[in-house]
């Protein structure tokens, strides 16, 4: 079913009638023949394909870049959609020269979506650092250059532009008048609100075969199915408030994007360390898009927020025909992808109980490599001490079980008891009777035993490094 999809494409208003699960990469280069886009791998590794994506939030715009392969051209709508060709000013862009000047292209391919990830960096901070420049270009992969030249390119940009003064002030103004992004820019909030937000119809709504929030697992497994099919977004991408505290419980809305929710106040003031573990999920584009919920529902046992969200001990609230109900996280699995879940439930939001002071926390994730990999094995533990004894603690681990695990048996053989070498000895113990990894691509059964165990260990290690290096003989 064609749905007329209303949204600005670079400088141009577009009303777009096709199915709203055709991506936005095909829709930008085989309809609009703008093929600076590239189409490399469709799954959300190369960035070949990065567009940015322009969200009205109260008077202003928030621009992102994201992975135009895995997003469905329905949730373009009334949006400010930015190619490479929408980032052309007069002469090349200071972005454009650095690469030019340092030997950052060679066949061309890639540089695209370096430049609109490097573009969206500017825009979404407000102070510059190159380690930060570099990390933002973490989903940009080049075959040919190599990343020397590029990170030298990176390194120009930042020397260049940190201490300009015209970056006081309104950022889009600002950009605009170092000539980093055209004047057009200016005008985009006005005339997205007058751009006609097309509601699908509530007979189409209520037939949907799919609900589609990020569309990060959905569009690299169904992609062909889903365009057979009705379906459904569920994305929060017009609001700020997307993590909020009623009493003493933390909410997150189940639409909210990864990276919104490791930017979020409430988080920054409570977990601060999650910023830094969010950064081992996927690449920028695709924490851009990919959902809190998403990550629950989709039920991988490697999921790294569900493991997060799994030491947290947090509940699901779902939804259906307007009743709800609750379920605990560590309740919800029940086998490979079973969930405790109808077909037509939704998940809206997701609740903890906010941590008590002194409360610590801790995320391990082991992958082949560092950066835009999946877990071969992770874990987290939330754990208090007070006076030398374990007065809460709350343990996952992925990759070892058909299911994220909630590690129930190593919660009780800890809790009450004296942190030392034997009861954290007692507890690896309890840990691993608990465990039935499988042997796969990444890696043997015994091997992710092992390493579960060595990430359990480092957990302590963390908090308590004293303890762990005087115990070397556990
Ligand atoms: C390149 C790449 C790298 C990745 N890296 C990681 C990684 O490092 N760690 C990791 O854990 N994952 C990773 N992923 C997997 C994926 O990004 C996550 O699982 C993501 O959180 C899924 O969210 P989504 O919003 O994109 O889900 P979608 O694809 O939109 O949906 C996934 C499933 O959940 C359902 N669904 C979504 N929201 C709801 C809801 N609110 N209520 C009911 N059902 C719902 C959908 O119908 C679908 O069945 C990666 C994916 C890619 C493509
Ligand atoms: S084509 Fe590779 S990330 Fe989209
Ligand atoms: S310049 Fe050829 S892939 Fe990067």
């Amino acid at each position: 079913m064609e749905l007329p999809i209303n949204f600005i494409l670079n400088q141009k208003t577009v009303e777009a009638n096709l199915h709203p699960a055709a991506t936005v990469l095909d829709y930008i280069r085989k309809h609009q023949h703008l093929t600076g886009t590239k189409e490399g791998c469709r799954e959300g590794d190369c960035g070949a394909c990065t567009i940015l994506v322009g969200s009205l939030i109260e008077d202003g715009v928030q621009y992102k870049n994201v992975n135009s392969c895995l997003m469905p051209l329905g949730q373009a709508e009334h949006k400010h959609i930015v190619t490479i060709e929408g980032l052309n000013c007069s002469q090349l862009s200071p972005i454009q020269q650095a690469f030019v000047d340092e030997g950052g292209t060679q066949c061309g391919f890639c540089t695209p979506g370096f430049i609109v990830s490097l573009t969206s960096y500017l825009l979404a901070n407000d102070n510059y650092n190159i380690d930060d420049a570099i990390d933002s270009i973490a989903g940009n992969v080049c075959r040919c250059t190599g990343h020397t030249t590029i990170k030298r390119a990176v390194k120009k940009i930042i020397d260049s532009i940190a201490s300009k003064t015209e970056l006081t002030g309104d950022k889009i103004s600002s950009l605009i008048s170092l000539e980093i992004l055209p004047t057009y820019f200016a005008e985009i909030p006005t005339r997205l609100k007058t751009i006609r937000k097309a509601k699908p119809s509530q007979e189409y709504e209520q037939k949907s075969d799919f609900i589609v929030a990020g569309g990060t697992d959905l569009f690299v497994q169904k992609e062909d199915e889903l365009r057979k099919s009705k379906i459904k977004f569920y994305f929060n991408d017009n609001s700020r408030d997307k993590v909020w505290i009623e009493g003493n419980q933390c909410f997150i809305d189940a639409k909210a994007a990864i990276s919104d929710f490791g930017n979020s106040d409430v988080i920054q003031k409570y977990l601060p360390e999650i910023k830094k573990y969010i950064r081992l999920f996927g690449s920028l584009p695709i924490r851009n898009r990919a959902t809190i919920g998403g990550n629950i529902i989709n039920a991988s046992p490697i999921g790294d927020m569900t493991c997060i969200l799994l030491a947290l001990n947090a509940a699901l609230h779902l939804e259906k025909d307007k009743s709800t109900r609750q379920v605990q996280l560590k309740d919800f699995y029940k086998g490979y992808k079973s969930l405790d879940k109808s077909i037509d439930e939704i998940l809206t939001k997701i609740s903890f109980e906010l941590p008590k002071q002194n409360t610590l926390f801790n995320f391990e994730k082991v992958s082949r490599r560092i950066h835009l990999d999946i877990a071969s094995v992770n874990t987290a533990m939330q754990l208090k001490i007070d006076n030398g004894i374990i007065t809460h603690v709350n343990i996952s681990a992925g990759g070892v079980a058909p299911i994220p695990l909630y590690l129930t048996e190593m919660r009780k053989s800890l809790l009450g008891k004296k942190i030392n070498s034997s009861t954290i000895s007692e507890a690896l113990q309890s840990a691993l009777s608990e465990v039935n990894p499988i042997t796969d691509v990444r890696g043997s059964a015994d091997y992710k035993k092992l390493l579960l165990r060595q990430l359990l260990l480092a957990h302590f290690h963390k908090f308590s490094p004293q303890l762990i290096e005087e115990e070397l003989t556990l």
